[in-house]
């Protein structure tokens, strides 16, 4: 299989790190095509633990060249961290295995001060992670960005700069009342990053195109997942890219390729971290029960994450909207330890206005439906035997018959090891 996609399905913290790192080992590069560091993907190899926001789990694997698509924002100081961090672990990170597309969008310290000043003085709170995702798309698309290359040369970024910041001094002067760096220190902050950083810059289009015609094997790592999609997700409560399959075409630089397998990760519940609907959200013992067995706290911002069961007209919904072609379900041991007495329960549809519906097409208000549920029996934990109980195989069976996809790997806790393939993708 030449070319796998990993999309998240549901709000994202899927566990994407995990099957991307599965499926990093098999591949010659690992692309991230959208996002930046409000990501938090975790991967547990032995005793070590690695949390990367901005480099792709690829990293991790020797062989393999990780690539930041032109599609991501980049925080070049958390980027720098995060090498640093990699390469106290041991790890060699060179220009070889790590590429930055020279169109990447840099997040300036003017975006990561609006993001924050709207978050807490605008009237609309998104529940951003904080990190200046939002400003710089929203800096991209109105051509006033910040690229990877303009970093490489003085008198350009501070031109670029110079634009850039016009209109936010007002909004940070009259509307937000928040202090800001001088355009200046910011010009010398940046080109001192952009030197560091000038060595993994490329194009990583001619890149990708002749890894391509050479027959090598590309995954794509998305981030977040398909329901905060800037145009698919739970507007407006998503974040400022494209989540979803689309998303790859546009971010890695590989229009219209074949993709083989596009896995969509799935947890076997559901949760939320921030603002925004959530039909299935738990507000009992049941959802501390299931954040505190699943460690559901944010990798990126340590925010407690909202829990829930797992909602099936969702998930048949974000099959269409990124062309799943299977599923990894996740985290599967936190239902398995949850209390004997306790059901695990399956939002199956929902009801809406007098109807049963089964898939969360846009059109629905997400906020008014009425989630209706089916009780399934709690797992057994044999897993790590490689068997499936009764109970676990029924659970499987809803899945695939609700959404109509395939379920392809089983997760069943945070080691490396702890995964089984159960159909072919
Ligand atoms: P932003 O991406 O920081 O602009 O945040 C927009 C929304 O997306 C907020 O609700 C965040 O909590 C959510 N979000 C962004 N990144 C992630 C992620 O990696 N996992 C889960 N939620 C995320």
């Amino acid at each position: 299989m030449q070319s796998v996609a990993i999309i998240g399905a549901q709000w994202g913290d899927e566990g994407k790190g995990k099957i991307t790192d599965y499926f990093a080992q098999k591949s010659d590069y690992v692309v991230r095509f959208q996002g930046g560091n409000n990501a938090g993907h975790t991967i547990i190899i032995g005793d070590k633990k690695s949390v990367l926001h901005v480099i792709p789990s690829g990293i991790l694997n020797e062989k393999c060249v990780s690539v930041i698509g032109h599609g991501v924002v980049l925080d070049p100081t958390v980027l720098k961290t995060e090498i640093e961090n990699l390469e106290k672990t041991g790890l060699s990170i060179t220009s070889k295995n790590l590429k930055i597309s020279e169109n990447t969008s840099i997040i300036t310290a003017y975006g990561r001060i609006l993001d924050g000043a709207r978050e807490s003085k605008g009237k609309t709170k998104i529940g951003t992670t904080g990190k200046g995702i939002g400003p710089t798309y929203e800096d991209k698309i109105a051509r006033r960005g910040i690229k990877a290359f303009h970093l490489l040369d003085k008198a350009l970024l501070r031109e670029r700069l110079e634009e850039n910041l016009a209109e936010k001094a007002s909004l940070f002067e009259r509307l937000y009342e928040v202090e800001y760096p001088a355009l200046e220190s910011e010009v010398e902050r940046l080109y001192e990053l952009g030197t560091y950083i000038k060595p993994f810059i490329c194009d990583t289009f001619s890149l990708l195109d002749k890894a391509f015609e050479q027959g090598k094997n590309v995954l794509y790592e998305g981030a977040q997942g398909l329901l905060l999609d800037i145009d698919y997700g739970t507007y407006p409560f998503v974040t400022s890219s494209n989540t979803s399959f689309g998303g790859i075409y546009t971010g890695a630089g590989v229009p219209g390729r074949n993709v083989d397998a596009v896995i969509g990760i799935v947890k076997a519940y559901t949760t939320r971290v921030g603002e925004g609907p959530f039909p299935t959200e738990l507000f009992d013992e049941t959802g501390v029960q299931i954040q505190t067995i699943g460690g559901e706290f944010g990798a990126t911002t340590g925010r407690t994450r909202r829990c829930g069961w797992l909602d099936l007209p969702m998930l048949k919904y974000s099959a269409k909207a990124a062309k799943l072609t299977s599923i990894a379900l996740t985290k599967i041991d936190v239902l398995a330890k949850m209390d004997k007495e306790d059901k695990i329960k399956v939002c199956y549809a929902y009801e809406y206005e007098g109807e049963e519906i089964n898939c969360a097409y846009p059109g629905l208000d997400m906020s008014k439906v009425k989630p209706l549920y089916k009780s399934m029996e709690r797992f057994e934990e044999n897993l790590k035997e490689g068997k499936i109980g009764k109970n676990l195989q029924d659970y499987i069976d809803l899945i695939e018959k609700t959404v109509g996809v395939p379920i392809s790997l089983l997760a069943y806790g945070p080691e490396r090891s702890e995964l089984m393939e159960v159909k072919k993708l």
